[in-house]
Parts: structure tokens; sequence; C-alpha cells
């Protein structure tokens, strides 16, 4: 969703606030701009469409003056996309320019606060409130004019302000949306996505709620609610500017696809300590993990079908119940959680708006909560009581892939270290997972290696307009994150079912040509599922089997075939889902679709 940076230095500020915004194009938006301060006046930019657009308009940054400026990719949430909604957003008086993320929630009655009072409003974004509300509290002071339009403010939101008072000074404020700080050398940074800092530093502060900071060329100064400077750890970014570039590939999803055998390998190995798995920042006495009766694992989108996948491995492995629960329902139903619960989120970008209020709910009703995230120092992260990261690096695509894959491997790794801790697995087993899961890697790159066909497949289900998805078990888990996949990069109605509730309904729509991905993985159930093969293949349905290298008998039957290697059978849906990735990458390419930034869609999305 939307993107901010900010940038003050001596050098032509344009320039690198385009760069900061092209870097956060992958999160989805609808229009760009910028806003420098050149002497005496602020000059803005700013249109509908693409970053490109917008470079274009100023060759580059060129015409645009200054060095002191704030940049923003905006995803439409309160009037429509176009060049007047687009931020940033100007005080009337010229003074401040403001970029926002987030949804003032009040911002109607402060705008009829304001009107009153004879503001004229532009726009018909929230946005434009806090740049009145600037310019009204401005007595010649910034920083208490930014303090006291915080005050007033409700919602989420992360601000950038640049403002004109002849100190080339930037505020940037937090309230529960991502806002990082990058120090460099004679020039300071600040973006809503490490992505758009790597390039210039990785020296970064994360910003907490209700904190903002005053940035200069030289200085960095941050400040709580009450304007009182506080004491930063400076952390350090772990991965390169290449790790958020193409490298070669036509396209992030592609490149990322093919990360991980390697993400998988950086998320497990340094967990697993003279064959013992041991996470550094999940520790549970005794006393609480005997005060555990049920997990509850929440999350929205993959990272829910991740969790599927966990329901499967920890229930097996630790014959506790777990449930997952879509963090948009569980916010809102009066959930019966209490201290006997484990609440498990994940979360890929660890800001996502309805998981963050599930968290919440979840945590105040004395849960005891552990997070599985990728992006460090996200609200998520930081809310939770315990952290397990993802070490997927940054993933750009808007459909994730290794972020879905780690999500799998940490609950792989979870269930069989709660299983010992709990005494439900023997020594034997419990050696045989480990190695199972160090072994992974390999596993993953002869998933993609046996596949080299994959594109010939793809092209012939390019032309079906429905394409069905079944499954039992854990391939029916594998099913969800197969079909969504599908779906939402190439725009073909993908759906999962359980492959044993065809006959209560779904089954009605099958007809000759139907073509329907078949996952049969799951040994115990193999011969359920084959019995499903014939029920659709009677109803002359064409059937896509992804099936273990040598298992003859779904070969025969399938019309078509995807081979994943033999596994820990606990562990093949991470085989399974990396073909299926590909042909979803590889349908969508055949269809023309814009793979990385499918319409509609955000890369993370940070409000309801
Ligand atoms: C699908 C996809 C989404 C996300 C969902 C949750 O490819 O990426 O379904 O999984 O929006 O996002 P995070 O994991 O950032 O909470």
């Amino acid at each position: 969703m939307c993107g901010i940076v900010g940038f003050t230095g001596t050098r032509q500020a344009a320039p690198v606030l385009l760069d900061g915004l092209k870097r956060l194009e992958y999160r989805g938006y609808d229009s760009a701009g910028i806003a420098v301060a050149d002497g005496d006046r602020i000059n803005i930019a700013k249109v509908k469409g693409f970053v490109q657009n917008l470079a274009d308009m100023t060759h580059d940054g060129g015409d645009i003056g200054g060095a002191v400026g704030v940049g923003h990719t905006r995803w439409a949430t309160h009037g429509a996309p176009n060049d007047v909604n687009a931020h940033p957003h100007m005080s009337s008086d010229g003074r401040f320019a403001v970029v926002h993320n987030g949804i003032i929630e009040n911002y109607a009655p402060l705008r009829q606060e304001l009107t009153k009072k004879g503001y004229v409003f532009l726009s018909d974004t929230d946005t434009e409130v806090v740049a009145a509300l600037l310019e009204t509290y401005y007595d010649g002071d910034a920083k208490r004019a930014v303090m006291k339009t915080a005050a007033r403010l409700e919602g989420s939101y992360s601000l950038g302000v640049v403002c004109l008072d002849g100190t080339g000074r930037l505020f940037a404020m937090r309230e529960q949306s991502p806002l990082i700080l990058g120090l460099g050398v004679g020039e300071n940074y600040f973006a809503s996505d490490v992505a758009a800092l790597v390039p210039h530093t990785k020296n970064v502060i994360y910003l907490d709620d209700g904190e903002f900071a005053e940035l200069t060329p030289e200085s960095i100064t941050v400040y709580d609610v009450r304007g009182r400077a506080v004491e930063k750890p400076v952390s350090r970014v772990t991965w390169d500017v290449e790790a958020a570039e193409k490298g070669g590939y036509e396209h992030f999803m592609l490149k990322e696809i093919m990360e991980q055998p390697a993400c998988f390998k950086a998320t497990v190995e340094p967990r697993i300590r003279n064959g013992r798995v041991e996470f550094e920042d999940f520790h549970l006495t005794d006393e609480e993990l005997g005060r555990i009766r049920r997990i509850v694992i929440t999350a929205c989108g993959s990272a829910g079908y991740a969790g599927q996948v966990g329901r499967y491995v920890i229930e097996e492995l630790c014959r506790i119940p777990v449930s997952v629960e879509l963090a948009s329902e569980l916010r809102y139903r009066n959930p019966i959680i209490d201290e006997h619960t484990l609440l498990i989120v994940v979360s890929q970008s660890g800001e996502t708006a309805d998981t963050i209020a599930a968290l919440k709910e979840c945590k105040s009703r004395g849960a005891k909560t552990l997070a599985i995230v990728n992006v460090v120092g996200s609200t998520i992260a930081k809310l939770a009581d315990h952290v397990i990261y993802t070490w997927a690096g940054p993933e750009i695509a808007v459909a994730t892939t290794k972020g879905y894959t780690t999500q799998v491997a940490v609950l792989d790794m979870l269930a069989v270290y709660l299983a010992d801790r709990l005494g439900k697995i023997e020594r034997e087993k419990y050696d045989r997972l480990v190695l199972a899961l160090l072994d992974m890697p390999g596993k993953i790159q002869r998933a993609i290696d046996l596949n080299r066909n994959i594109k010939k497949l793809a092209k012939k289900a390019s032309a079906h307009n429905q394409i069905y998805f079944i499954g039992r078990n854990m391939d029916y888990a594998v099913c969800m994150e197969g079909a969504l996949k599908l779906k939402e990069i190439s725009y073909i109605f993908a759906e999962a079912y359980a492959a044993g509730e065809l006959k209560h309904g779904t089954i009605a729509l099958l007809e000759q040509g139907s073509l329907v991905v078949t996952l049969a993985c799951y040994e115990p159930l193999l011969e359920k599922t084959m019995s499903n093969i014939e029920e659709v293949k009677a109803r002359g349905a064409q059937v896509l089997a992804v099936a273990q290298e040598g298992n003859r008998q779904i070969l025969k039957k399938a019309d078509d075939f995807i081979l994943v290697p033999r596994t820990e059978e606990l562990f093949t849906p991470i085989a399974q889902i990396v073909p299926l990735q590909l042909f979803a990458y590889y349908v969508a390419k055949e269809r023309g679709c814009d793979i990385d930034k499918p319409k509609n869609l955000a890369k993370s999305v940070t409000v309801e």
C-alpha cells in the first residue's frame, strides 16, 4: 500500500526521492508525488499513475531544486486516485507539505472544525487535515506544531513532513504504521520500508508508536509524545541492495521462487544446534508450556494458508488442538481465548492491519503470543510476546512465495520443538525430522529441477477460465495456497476444495474438459484421492496431478503431472508448493499479466 520517503542533505533531493519511490513501487499504489523545500518555497510535483510518470514530468527530478523533501506513493483510501488527491498535501500558507500512510479516523470532525475556521480544503483526502492542523498550530516553532497536531489525530499513521522554516528540517511521526529512519553521512533519510533506505545506509532506527523524529543533514533526534528526547538503538540491516533488485530475472516473483532453497536454509540452519531445534527468542518455561491447552493460529491470505499446513503438523506431532482463524474474522468474533491459549500470528510484512488487530484482541484476553514474521522491527514483531523471524530477505513481488515457504519452515520447526518439550516425540523420530528439515533446501531445488517442462503445462492451462484444486489432509492445505497463487496473478478463477467434499456440491460444476489440479502426495489417503481422480475423470475433467516421484499409480491415471521429490511426509507441502508457484507464474506470463503487481492488490495490507 502507500509508501513514504524523506531526505535531507546537501545534494538535490528530488532524484533521491524518486529512486526511493521506485523501490517502494512493489507495495502497490495508484499515484505518486514529491515535495521539496527550495529557498522560500516548497515545490510539489504529483501525478496519477506510475512513479515513472512523475520522473518523466520532472526530468528525473532535475526540474525540482532543493535538498530537503518528502515523497509518496498513494494507494487510495479517502478520495479517488487522481492528481489532486495524490500526496504530498501542502498547507494553504505553503509552509508545510505532508505525506501520510494509514487512515486518520477522526478526519471528518477535524475537517469540519477547520472549515468552520475558514480553512479551505483542496482534496478529498484525510491527510489534508494534517497539513491544515500544522498551519493552525504553527507559532514559529515547527516541533511544537508537530506535537500539537499529533495530539489531535486518531487512527493509524506514519507521516512525513517537510517544513519551510529555513532550517532544512524534516519531521517523521509514527502511530501504528511503520517508519524507519536512515542514518547517513551529512544526510539523513526516512522511509516506510527498509528497501528505500538500503541504497544509502544500513544503519537504521525503528520508530515506535507515538514517537516522532526531527531530521537535519547532520542529526536525527527522536522524541516521545511529550517532546522529550529518547535514546534509540541503531540497528544494522542485514541484507544488501541486490536482494531487493531483480538480479537478471524477468520478474521478482521468479527470482523469489528460485531463492527458496537459500531462504529455507537461512531460516532453518542457524536454529539447529547440535541436532536440536533452538529458537533465539522463544522461551516458554515449563510452567507456561504446561498451561497451554490449545493453539490458535491467525493470519490473512497466504500466511493463513501456511498456518493451515502448520495445523496438521503441530496436531500430528504435539497432539494439541490447533485451529486456524482468519484474522479479519477473529478480531470481531468475541473469541474464546484465555491464558491457556498460545496464539501464533503469521505475517510476512508484520504490518497487516487485521492480523495486528487480532493479535491485540487475543493478547488482551490473556493469550501467550508468538509472531512468525519476516520484516524485522515491524509492528507485529514488536507487539507479540515472542517473535521468530523468517529469514527470507526482502519480498518484493506482491504474491508471496519465499515468505510462505519460510513461514511453513518455522511452523514445522516449532512443531518438532514443542513436541519434544511436551515429551510427545521419540528421540529417533525427532532426529529424523531434524535431519529432514536440514535436507529440505536440496528437496526444494529438486522440486524446481524436476519441473523444467512446467511452461508447457502452464500454456495448456492458461486457456481455462476456472481451475479446481483438490486434495486431502495436508494436500488440501497446499491446494489453498496453490489456488490463491494462481488466481491472484493470472486472474483465473481458482478454488481449493477438500477432495472428500466434491460430492457434496462442487462436482456439479465439472464438465467435459474442466481442469482439476489434484494434489496426491499425502500417502495415508492416496487411495481415497485416487477415487476422487476417477470421479472427476468420469465427468470428463482433465486431471493435472501433483505426485511424488515414482508414484506410477497416479501418473498412469493423470492426464498431466507435476512431480515432487519424496520427503519426510510432514514436510511434503514445501516441496509441492514450489512447482505450483512456478505453474501460477507461467500461466500468468502466458496470459500477459502484470505478475509482480497484480491488479487491485497491495504488498502489505495496512488498512482494514
Ligand atoms: C498472497 C499474499 C497475501 C498475504 C496476506 C498477508 O500471495 O501475499 O495473501 O499473504 O496479505 O500478508 P502478511 O503475510 O504480510 O501479513
